[in-house]
């Protein structure tokens, strides 16, 4: 079926997979929001890109369609991922589609409430590993290397080409034009390294004459990316215990820290840490000032924009574009955490008049 507008399969010609037999919830084509209010106190002219809008919630989506359509064409029986919970939500969604089996590892614990929900109800079988993500997609890994499963992980090379039109619908948005700067949160580091793909083929193919700066964020407890990019070196060294309240990015050792470093340097972007109070203030920030709610990682890339305006590193004026790559209610209890509980009152006029008033 054709979708309600534009989905990444525009794109089709780009996309190293049969279209005609894609496996799709018409992922893509999310939408492009400006934003003024933020954007005018940071003297910036920023947008974001709200991948909460896909069929599950977050970027995955767009990696999962073209991954699953490539396990239908080699006809595996099982497909497997190890996350901290937005893949798992999205894989377990497109196997259910495809009618394949479903196995998923997340780190016990540490899974957002609505991910976990969205992993369990489509049907996946959920196994919390006791131990972090790093872990968990070590001894998945494993499984997919001794041939039990089909790995769908973004060190799937199928992933990271769904991902890329990320970047393709930023210019296209942009009216062809490439952006200053692209911000996103880094975990395990394939969407980063896939929009630069992106740009990359549209700036060769001609289609735009500049690229962005990638810039990419993680929290303070778990940035092996900024270190590297801190010491000059494409040289990751993991972090032992990553600490997080942002627990989509609450990874210590990412599988495409080569490619995120290159997609950096090459960018001549750059990397920087937040902290989680950043990250939850610029949460509600991002939901109060400009109505878009997105959940503690995708905030990270506001907090970093925040703060590298503060450091002089972004620039007046510049034309950012912030990836929002999950939405709110991935994560509910940390939304609602961070409000003061409503108001009680009986269904009687007089007494909501007063509690309105005596605010
Ligand atoms: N934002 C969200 C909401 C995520 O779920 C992730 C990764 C990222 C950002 C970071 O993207 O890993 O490509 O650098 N989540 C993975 C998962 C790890 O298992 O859902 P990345």
């Amino acid at each position: 079926f054709e979708g309600r507008r534009d989905n990444l399969w525009k794109y089709k010609e780009f996309l190293p997979v049969d279209a005609d037999k894609k496996v799709s919830l018409d992922e893509g084509g999310t939408p492009f929001v400006p934003c003024p209010t933020l954007g005018e106190e940071l003297g910036i002219d920023l947008y974001v890109k709200v991948e909460g809008s896909n069929p599950t919630g977050s970027f995955k989506d767009r990696g999962m369609t073209l991954g699953m359509t490539k396990a239908m064409e080699l006809g595996v029986d099982t497909v497997g991922c190890a996350s901290t919970g937005n893949t798992s939500a999205s894989l377990s969604a497109y196997a259910a589609r495809a009618g394949k089996r479903c196995i998923v590892f997340l780190p016990s614990g540490k899974v957002a409430l609505g991910k976990l929900a969205q992993a369990m109800f489509h049907g996946a079988e959920v196994v919390s590993i006791d131990g972090n993500f790093d872990e968990a997609l070590k001894a998945m890994t494993q499984l997919a290397e001794e041939k039990y499963l089909y790995l769908l992980n973004s060190i799937n090379p199928y992933r990271l080409e769904g991902q890329k039109t990320i970047g393709y619908e930023v210019v296209d948005h942009l009216g062809w034009e490439s952006p200053d700067r692209i911000v996103l949160p880094v975990g395990n580091a394939g969407n980063i390294s896939a929009i630069w793909k992106g740009v990359s083929e549209f700036h060769e193919a001609g289609f735009i004459d500049d690229l962005p700066m990638m810039t990419g964020i993680q929290a303070e407890g778990a940035c092996p990316i900024v270190n590297a990019f801190n010491q000059h070196t494409m040289k990751m060294t993991p972090v032992e215990n990553p600490e997080t309240v942002a627990t989509a990015i609450r990874i210590g050792a990412p599988v495409s820290s080569i490619k995120a470093l290159h997609a950096i340097y090459d960018s001549n972007g750059f990397a920087q840490t937040v902290s989680d109070d950043e990250i939850l203030a610029a949460q509600l920030e991002l939901a109060r000032k400009e109505g878009v709610g997105v959940e503690p990682a995708s905030a990270a890339s506001i907090a970093g924009v925040k703060r590298l305006v503060n450091e002089g590193e972004i620039d007046k004026g510049e034309k950012v574009v912030c990836i929002v790559t999950g939405h709110l209610l991935k994560d509910p209890n940390t939304a609602i955490n961070a409000c003061t509980k409503p108001k009680e009152v009986s269904a009687d006029l007089n007494k909501i008049k007063e509690l309105l008033l005596n605010k």
